[in-house]
């Protein structure tokens, strides 16, 4: 039996307003306390979502960027900044060869999803580096099954030939957590002491996003009544490109040692509260229809997906970042961003039916008149 309980969500915003908001990019970067010596940074990846927004930051300190790609994604941006043109497999084209023998202060490692692929370039990296930083994931744990998971909670421990084994499609997800811890490993087994893993969770706002954090927005702005998983009270987690950017470059800039969880936003919030920030950010009002636990074959919706019966979904701790200097925007501010991401300035918004995610309109009249 479907639990049933409806809100109703007033919208502050006016859409008008909302595009007018200035553009995360152009964000002025969180100060710091550094040496003010612009450093050599090599970017591993840096084209596609999270890249851009570390390179912007990174270039607005002053800092002095090279980018290792393939220069498939992307290529066109930042033409003002070095490239080298190789791969991450060593075995694959040129590999790594166009690093030659030179030299980087610090180096950001955006590309690494595979541990011999970082294995691979934090070897070849280890005496020409002054300090790594590898953006990780809040994947690489083991477990949610309790709150308030911090950065000394216990890592995916799968087997490394298991993860890298040729059977498996590039980018398997259900190992992409162990990947992720098993790289983590290989960047401190060669830099001890000199480095930085991020963690971040789902990241949200700017362009070229993924679509997800744009599907409440979205469907707030479609308006009707809105069917919501769960009662309202599940936690949501989120942390923006843009705060991600800025404190991938704080990490190097500082050198900040081991690793920190990077989600927000600052205060805890549920999923009503995300919806009630949704509904301010596209300027709509909506009734909403809280269905409980999803019936089967109803599993995926963005954000807010039916995860009550894991008690640390969405409850990371980000305290640690915070204390090194982590800034985090209202989310109001990122929602807006990502939903503009895809009504303007992509001029279509994200097919999510046919990506499989949420439910579609007719299902959810049906399920929202059995729920009434
Ligand atoms: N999005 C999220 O919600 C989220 C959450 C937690 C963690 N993360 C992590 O955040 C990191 C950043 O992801 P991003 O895609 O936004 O980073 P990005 O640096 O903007 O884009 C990925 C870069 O990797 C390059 N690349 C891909 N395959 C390569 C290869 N074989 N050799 C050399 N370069 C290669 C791409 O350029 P070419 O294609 O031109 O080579 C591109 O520049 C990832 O490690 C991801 O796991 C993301």
């Amino acid at each position: 039996m479907l639990a049933t309980r409806r809100t109703i969500l007033g919208g502050a915003a006016m859409l008008a307003g909302a595009a007018t908001a200035p553009a995360t990019a152009a964000r002025a970067v969180a100060e710091s306390e550094t040496s003010g010596r612009p450093l050599r940074i090599l970017v591993l990846g840096g084209t596609r979502y999270l890249g851009p927004a570390v390179v912007t930051a990174a270039a607005a300190r002053g800092h002095e960027i090279t980018l290792f790609n393939r220069g498939v994604t992307q290529p066109w941006l930042f033409p003002g900044v070095e490239k080298l043109k190789g791969d991450r497999y060593p075995d694959i084209g040129v590999g790594l060869a166009p690093l030659g023998q030179r030299e980087w202060d610090v180096a950001i490692d955006l590309s690494g999803q595979y541990p011999r692929v970082v294995e691979a370039s934090a070897s070849r990296l280890a005496d020409r580096v002054g300090h790594y930083v590898y953006v990780s994931s809040i994947s690489a744990y083991r477990s949610f099954a309790t709150p308030d998971v911090d950065e000394s909670a216990p890592l995916r421990a799968l087997r490394r030939e298991y993860v890298e084994s040729p059977d498996l499609v590039e980018g398997d997800w259900p190992t992409y957590g162990a990947r992720k811890a098993l790289s983590e490993a290989a960047v401190a087994r060669h830099f001890p002491g000199r480095h930085t893993i991020l963690r971040p969770g789902p990241i949200c706002g700017g362009a070229n996003n993924d679509g997800s954090g744009a599907y409440w927005a979205e469907r707030l702005y479609r308006g009707g009544t809105v069917l919501v998983p769960g009662d309202g009270s599940d936690r949501v987690q989120l942390i923006d490109v843009g705060d991600t950017g800025d404190f991938t470059v704080l990490a190097a800039e500082r050198r900040l040692p081991g690793a920190y969880n990077l989600v927000g936003p600052a205060e805890p919030i549920d999923a009503r509260a995300y919806l009630a920030a949704c509904a301010r950010a596209v300027g709509r009002e909506a009734e909403l229809v809280f269905a409980g636990d999803f019936p089967d074959g109803i599993n995926s919706m963005p954000m807010i997906p039916p995860y009550r019966h894991v008690p640390g979904h969405a409850t990371m701790r980000n305290q640690r970042a915070l204390a090194a200097g982590l800034r985090l925007r209202p989310i109001e501010e990122t929602i807006r961003d990502n939903w503009i991401d895809h009504r303007l300035r992509r001029g279509k918004v994200y097919d999510y039916a046919a990506a499989g995610i949420g439910v579609t309109a007719a299902r959810e009249a049906e399920m929202i008149a059995a729920l009434r």
